[in-house]
């Protein structure tokens, strides 16, 4: 029987699990991903072993295929994160997806090379770092009384500001990492984000994120809730377009989230090739599929 290992990490991971047993207020994602997983994997014939990314190396024995599951801690620690799929690559175990892919799309600058192939894009002005003399040049050069500041490297809003033209920073200030400075697109709180989940390239299901209320942030921990929704042919499409301008072989997962600029059209605030949550709530479908697309890769 193939094994796949699914990588978590120690604030992911419950407590008999290898976890340290103080979860992320969103660990509850991961076990809804295990829920989706692990039958249609067994159905599969495939054995699913869930892993921290940093457990010793023995661990992995036995192995054929990692996904990169719910290991949300890589952030502070990108370089151990990206050491550790090349190590499981050198030894042949298939990295889903590939190390290479991850190490560019880890980096959000990859939003630029995605634009330079056609995609369409939040404008966005990227800086080594930002004190208020750039906020006060972003706003002129996106005309608009609010703007995002968020870490190149991030993920879940971490560390994310949002600075109101009429409530700006003090002098004094710097935001402390290299940063994308977007403006504020409003659609986020009215139509919500848009997510597309691909497996092996085709669509799977799509959801709406809208944040709780008076705030902006979308994500569950910041009391963001999610809802299925059926896409149109034009939204697919904008979705697709997306994954059609990557400079990879089409990947065995990715999310596409998508939000409406002020000229109507959709435009992509991330493509989320690492670990994405993918939503299996919305998409009852997703453990199979995916356990299809695994058993294809390992000639199950
Ligand atoms: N330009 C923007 N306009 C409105 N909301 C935004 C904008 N950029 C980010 N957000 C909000 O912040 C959240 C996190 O930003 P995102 O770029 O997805 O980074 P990550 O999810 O990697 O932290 C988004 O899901 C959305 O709710
Ligand atoms: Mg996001």
């Amino acid at each position: 029987m193939k094994t796949v290992g699914f990588l978590a990490c120690e604030t992911t991971l419950p407590l008999h699990f290898g976890g340290i047993g103080e979860r992320r207020g969103d660990a509850f994602e991961h076990d809804l991903m295990i829920a989706a997983l692990a039958p249609a994997f067994e159905a599969a014939g495939l054995d699913l072993k869930v892993i921290d990314w940093e457990a010793p190396i023995a661990d992995f024995a036995g192995v054929d295929l990692v996904l990169l599951g719910t290991s949300w801690n890589y952030q502070d620690k990108a370089d151990a994160f990206l050491a550790r799929l090349d190590e499981l690559a050198a030894i042949g175990i298939k990295v889903c997806n590939p190390p290479d892919l991850v190490r560019w799309n880890i980096q959000k600058t990859y939003l630029r090379d995605l634009a330079e192939q056609g995609a369409a894009t939040i404008p966005t002005l990227w800086l080594t770092d930002v004190g208020l003399s750039d906020i006060e040049d972003a706003f002129k050069a996106f005309e608009c009384d609010r703007l995002v500041v968020k870490r190149q490297v991030g993920a879940g809003a971490l560390g994310q500001v949002l600075v109101h033209r009429d409530d700006l920073p003090d002098p004094a200030w710097r935001f402390g990492h290299p940063a994308m400075v977007q403006p504020f697109l409003p659609a986020i709180a009215e139509e919500g984000e848009l997510s597309f989940i691909f497996i092996d390239g085709e669509l799977s299901h799509a959801l709406v994120k809208r944040p709780a209320s008076g705030d902006y942030r979308i994500q569950s921990l910041y009391g963001g809730v999610e809802t299925a929704f059926e896409p149109d042919a034009g939204q697919t499409a904008a979705a697709s377009a997306i994954l059609d301008a990557l400079p990879f072989e089409t990947p065995l997962y990715a999310r596409i989230d998508m939000l409406r600029a002020q000229d109507n059209r959709l435009m992509v605030m991330e493509a989320e090739m690492i670990e994405p949550y993918l939503y299996p709530v919305q998409g009852p479908q997703l453990g199979e599929r995916l356990a299809r697309a695994v058993a294809k890769r390992l000639d199950v």
